[in-house]
């Protein structure tokens, strides 16, 4: 579940040409779950209308600080109700405002009434982001402990480009929701490793199987919202990395094991979801294999380190880093899962059937435990990634 759902939040939409993205922002605040009061500057008006965003949000969007047809004060009402706030698009003369606590229209007052969080979404051209003036500005407003998400370098409306492109609608709100999700794993390092092998047969064929990687994505995505520090050790996948993430990309189970071994000693948490595979060919040709006659290839295998056993047997009695596995079964689920509990050393291992959980987007998993077993029925890889942060949570031990 997002960190936004059940939250109200008050959108500010200031007068710049990125106003019209402002819509998409309040459209995807209500996908998570918020719920959205809008107000816009009068600036705002010249480029959306009220009428945009009563219609998104089914609430009267609000201009006037002076509106007769509300009793009692408007501003205080807003934000007594808000949970946070976003100003979207910030531009150069609100986040003055802002820095200087003046309060001349409904938009401005709001914020200086606000409680909770506050982002603001810069938008302008590069040569007034640049101006000492906002600079200085925006650096008060972050000493202040306001949150500042963008702009970012890219095409402008005046057809020119630089610095002063607003964040797109879906990471801007992604920022906003970081500013809700407890930073519980904050000075920790996660190591994490996702996605299936590829087991080299020549140069163009690989024995491989269907793990899609986003388990482990959604694992590293949730770790460093978190507050983690995360690198991400990804077998091949078609998967984009989340941001702010140390991405190593390897292909082999071999080139997982050494990578895996080079991050560990620097790791507090170290999560496994990889479909490791256990077997290699002997041989890998250097040239692409031909049919030859009617014969059929002879593929001899040999075994592959077991990654995870070897970090549990690295650690011994001093348990750190926290070693979590998964285990996919097609019977005997906790059965299995508690053996290789105990067989690789692990503090967790999150069991789940081969059925459940290969390249879908969600999982039916039970976290197997030395203090249990905790069936946590069918979830979302996202939030299954988070009832094991939940649980590692109270295992790690930073910088041991
Ligand atoms: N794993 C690993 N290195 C391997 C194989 C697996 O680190 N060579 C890790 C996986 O990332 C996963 C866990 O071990 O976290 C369980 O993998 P699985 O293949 O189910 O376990 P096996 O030990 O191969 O057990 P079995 O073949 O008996 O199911």
């Amino acid at each position: 579940m997002s960190a936004l759902a059940g939250k109200t939040l008050l959108v500010v939409v200031g007068g710049g040409i990125a106003a019209f993205k402002s819509a998409l922002v309040v459209r995807e605040l209500q996908r998570r779950g918020a719920r959205v009061e809008v107000v816009l500057t009068e600036a705002a008006t010249r480029f959306v209308t009220p009428v945009t965003f009563a219609a998104i949000t089914g609430r009267k969007a609000h201009v006037d600080l002076w509106d007769a047809s509300f009793p009692g004060e408007l501003h205080v009402q807003l934000t007594d109700a808000a949970d946070g706030v976003l100003v979207v698009p910030a531009t150069a003369d609100f986040l003055a405002k802002m820095a200087h606590g003046l309060g001349d229209d409904l938009g401005s007052v709001c914020l200086l009434a606000a409680r909770g969080p506050v982002l603001v979404a810069p938008a302008m051209h590069p040569r007034m982001w640049s101006n000492p003036a906002t600079v200085q500005n925006v650096a008060t407003l972050r000493a202040r402990g306001v949150a500042v998400c963008g702009p970012v370098d890219g095409p402008l409306a005046s057809g020119a480009s630089g610095m002063g492109r607003m964040v797109e609608p879906e990471p801007l709100v992604d920022a906003l929701e970081a500013c809700f999700t407890p930073q519980d794993l904050a000075g920790l390092r996660v190591l994490i490793t996702a996605g299936g092998t590829h087991e080299a047969l020549d140069p163009v064929r690989f024995l491989g199987n269907r793990s899609s990687g986003k388990m482990g994505y959604a694992l590293a995505e949730r770790a460093q919202r978190r507050g983690a520090a995360v690198t991400l050790v990804s077998g091949p996948v078609s998967l984009a990395p989340p941001a702010d993430v140390t991405v190593v990309r390897v292909r082999s189970a071999v080139e997982m094991f050494d990578s895996v071994s080079n991050h560990y000693p620097a790791a507090d948490v170290v999560v496994m979801a990889a479909a490791v595979a256990d077997y290699r060919p002997a041989e890998v040709s250097p040239q692409k294999l031909k049919k030859t006659g009617e014969g059929v290839p002879a593929v001899t295998l040999v075994r592959n380190p077991d990654i995870l056993a070897s970090l549990g047997a690295r650690r011994g009695a001093a348990r750190h880093p926290t070693l979590v596995g998964f285990a996919v079964e097609t019977e005997n689920l906790v059965a299995n899962a508690r053996d290789k509990l105990a067989r690789k050393g692990c503090d967790l291992i999150v069991a789940n059937r081969a059925e459940d959980g290969f390249e879908g987007d969600s999982n039916v998993a039970v976290l197997v435990s030395p203090e249990g077993d905790l069936p946590v029925g069918a979830l979302s890889k996202r939030a299954l990634a988070d009832r094991i942060f939940d649980h590692v949570v109270g295992l790690a031990r930073p910088g041991v």
